[in-house]
């Protein structure tokens, strides 16, 4: 159905592979535009309960926007293109599931981008992320001068930014950009083993988790706190914590329905 990606789903667990391995999978306008109906699918899927993000082929994850498609890239167009991409990228960021980035190589530029707006990241021993824009005299504008320093810190992302050096996985997860580094033939087993334990767990629960999460990388900490004791006390209403409780307390497994 689509051409420039794959989507399977493997019980409740969804995993998009970003799919033109011959051009280490950057990202088209087309690709874009594949990405977007996909979103409109995964959006309505009230089932799914993680998504999984990965590179096609065995080289890259996301080698960044196709260079070709910058030839033509003028004031008017980068605006509208940056606007399309950090809009996309958010609704992933925002997605009702956490979303888990299976970093299998390369991840520049935009490929960076996506990952950072992914809720968890896991690589591969042959990863590589940077962010290579400043060597083609433009500078990031899918999220990364946002996303990058509230994850890296400000010092280490001006460096990525400023420099367009790329760092290995050892680095990425020294400075905290993944939270594993994974032998390259287990990273999809075990990206998998840690979407299931995540789909596993109270449905609601987690939703409102990663939405409260997500609310402290913006705006005010009280603000923050506002919204996470209301989803706290959202989550108290619910089947499911019910369950959880008494699971708990009577020394079983919980059954979560998300309601
Ligand atoms: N846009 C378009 N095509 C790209 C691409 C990109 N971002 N990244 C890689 N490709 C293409 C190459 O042009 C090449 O195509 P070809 O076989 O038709 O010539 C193919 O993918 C394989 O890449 P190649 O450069 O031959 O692989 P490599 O192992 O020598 O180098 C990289 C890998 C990632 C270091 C190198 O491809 C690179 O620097 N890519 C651009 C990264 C970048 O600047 N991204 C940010 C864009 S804003």
């Amino acid at each position: 159905m689509y051409k420039t990606l794959n989507y399977e789903k493997k019980e409740n667990i969804g995993l998009l592979t970003i799919n033109r391995p011959q051009k280490l999978n950057a990202i088209s306008n087309e690709l874009i535009k594949e990405l977007k109906q996909l979103l409109d699918e995964v959006e309505n899927d009230d089932e799914l309960r993680v998504l999984v993000v990965t590179g096609a082929g065995d080289k890259a994850f996301v080698a960044g926007a196709d260079i070709n498609e910058l030839v033509d890239r003028d004031a008017r167009l980068g605006r509208k293109v940056s606007r399309e991409r950090q809009e996309i990228f958010s609704r992933i960021e925002n997605l009702f599931v956490p979303v888990i980035a299976a970093v299998n190589g390369y991840a520049l530029g935009g490929g960076l981008e996506l990952a950072l707006a992914c809720s968890i990241r896991v690589c591969s021993e042959k990863a590589q992320f940077g962010a290579p824009e400043v060597k083609l005299g433009i500078i990031p504008g899918d999220g990364g001068t946002q996303r990058l320093p509230r994850l890296v810190g400000v010092g280490r992302a001006m460096e990525m930014i400023l420099t367009g050096d790329f760092i290995d996985a050892q680095e990425a997860y020294r400075i905290g950009l993944v939270n594993k580094v994974l032998p390259h033939q287990e990273l999809m087993e075990k990206a998998m083993e840690l979407a299931k334990k995540i789909a596993s767990r109270p449905p609601l629960a987690v939703k409102y988790a990663k939405e409260a999460v997500n609310r402290s990388q913006e705006g005010d900490t009280a603000s923050g706190f506002a919204l996470e004791s209301y989803l706290h006390a959202l989550t108290c209403t619910t089947e499911d914590k019910k369950e959880g409780v008494a699971a708990f307390l009577e020394k079983r497994k919980g059954r979560f329905k998300g309601k």
